[in-house]
């Protein structure tokens, strides 16, 4: 396999891997946090595997699908994160698997509490505080640091850790959709242990474009979806409990098709999206064969220079995420200082330069311009968001 980082600056060898995609003329997607592009074999191999389930409805089900292929699809799946197959368990998306983690989680009394911060999803702020009005606990919010270093983001964690000593569940997510700052999570799981406190991982838009361990990284929970830099089709998604955590993990809402012992009793038991989920080996195939998130990793974070490289020092241009290996991927998120409304700057970046981004609010931070370039974006489209960014600041 080829130097990561060479590759990465090899136009050509992503021209070449650009070609397998089809690619909606149109503007310029610098929004490919959302989710991935399949590439057009996955696209054939899934319309191939809807008609092959269409007409064998549940006799290939029941017969096939639910007896082997899909505990060869879990068994892939594991293998390509690094895990047992019985820690984990497929579910429809990120959210499915996340909330259901929060909502089974059974090791939480009335008056402890459980943390949150600004940069955490939506839908995970809500399921934690879900758990003040259903297990009687309280929630600390805390504000992520800015500018965030590896030091001061620690630092955040460690004194929240000291100061609420009723401290049993946290939610931390390993690439903020935000600003797309990457969380130090080895360090803060570390931290947490010392004072037992359980670590929920929201890994939706780390699995694929950033290289991790699951067991180095001191997770026993968490969430993730296939569908962002894996090049899945939509509704796939799994979660982990690591083996000796299972039983802090309630089977879901009375589950009852699975032993208790079995960690796809912590799913809703429902009709899944057979065809889709099918498709995996080849997805699986695909992302391994052109050197997994390594390699794309590489690609999406010298993309991702290109452009910081070259506005980061500007007068009226504030770059929210920082320069440390450490802390970036590929999203990355901007702000035009001398403009009030971002949401203005990302209509007139597409207007006037094509350019289609995404305004993200939240971040104790401020509001912000989230850049994601995608496996099909080129250098030259780097160049043009530098000319846009230097002309409209
Ligand atoms: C950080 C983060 N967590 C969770 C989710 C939810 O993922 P899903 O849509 O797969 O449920 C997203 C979706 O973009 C996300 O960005």
């Amino acid at each position: 396999m080829p130097d990561n980082t060479l590759r990465a600056r090899d136009e050509d060898f992503w021209q070449t891997f650009a070609d397998r995609y089809a690619v909606e003329p149109g503007p310029i997607n610098l929004e490919n946090g959302y989710f991935g592009r399949m590439s057009r074999t996955v696209v054939e191999e899934y319309q191939r595997n809807i008609e092959l389930i269409n007409r064998s409805n549940s006799v290939h089900v029941r017969r096939r699908f639910e007896l082997s292929e899909s505990l060869d699809i879990r068994a892939q799946l594991a293998e390509m994160v690094g895990v047992r197959a019985q820690t984990i368990a497929l579910t429809r998306n990120a959210t499915d698997g996340l909330q259901s983690l929060i909502r089974n989680y059974n090791r939480l009394q009335p008056g402890d509490q459980v943390l949150i911060s600004d940069l955490e999803y939506d839908t995970v702020k809500g399921a934690m505080r879900w758990l003040a009005r259903h297990r009687g606990v309280e929630v600390i919010e805390i504000d992520h640091p800015h500018p965030a270093t590896f030091d001061n983001l620690l630092a955040s964690y460690r004194e929240a850790f000291a100061r609420h000593p009723g401290l049993k569940l946290m939610a931390l997510t390993h690439v903020t959709h935000r600003t797309g700052l990457v969380m130090p999570v080895q360090a803060i799981a570390a931290a947490a242990k010392e004072h037992g406190i359980d670590v929920i991982l929201d890994g939706a838009h780390a699995l694929g474009q950033i290289a991790f361990d699951l067991e180095a990284l001191g997770i026993a929970f968490a969430g993730f979806n296939l569908h962002k830099w894996i090049g899945a089709p939509l509704t796939l998604g799994f979660m982990y409990i690591a083996e000796q955590r299972l039983a802090d993990i309630d089977p879901d809402m009375g589950e009852m098709h699975f032993a208790i012992n079995d960690i796809r009793a912590r799913t809703s038991y429902s009709t899944p999206n057979i065809p889709a989920l099918m498709t995996l080996p080849l997805v699986f195939e695909e992302h391994q064969s052109m050197g997994g998130s390594p390699a794309k990793g590489s690609r999406l974070n010298y993309l991702r220079n290109q452009w910081v490289k070259a506005v980061r020092d500007l007068p009226g241009i504030e770059v929210m995420t920082p320069d440390d290996p450490r802390l970036y991927c590929g999203i990355t998120a901007m702000r035009f200082t001398r403009h009030t409304d971002q949401q203005v700057m990302a209509e007139r970046l597409l207007n006037e330069y094509n350019l289609f981004t995404v305004v993200r609010t939240g971040a104790a931070c401020g509001p912000c311009i989230r850049i994601t370039p995608g496996l099909t974006t080129t250098a030259a489209e780097m160049a043009l968001l530098v000319r846009a960014l230097d002309e409209l600041r």
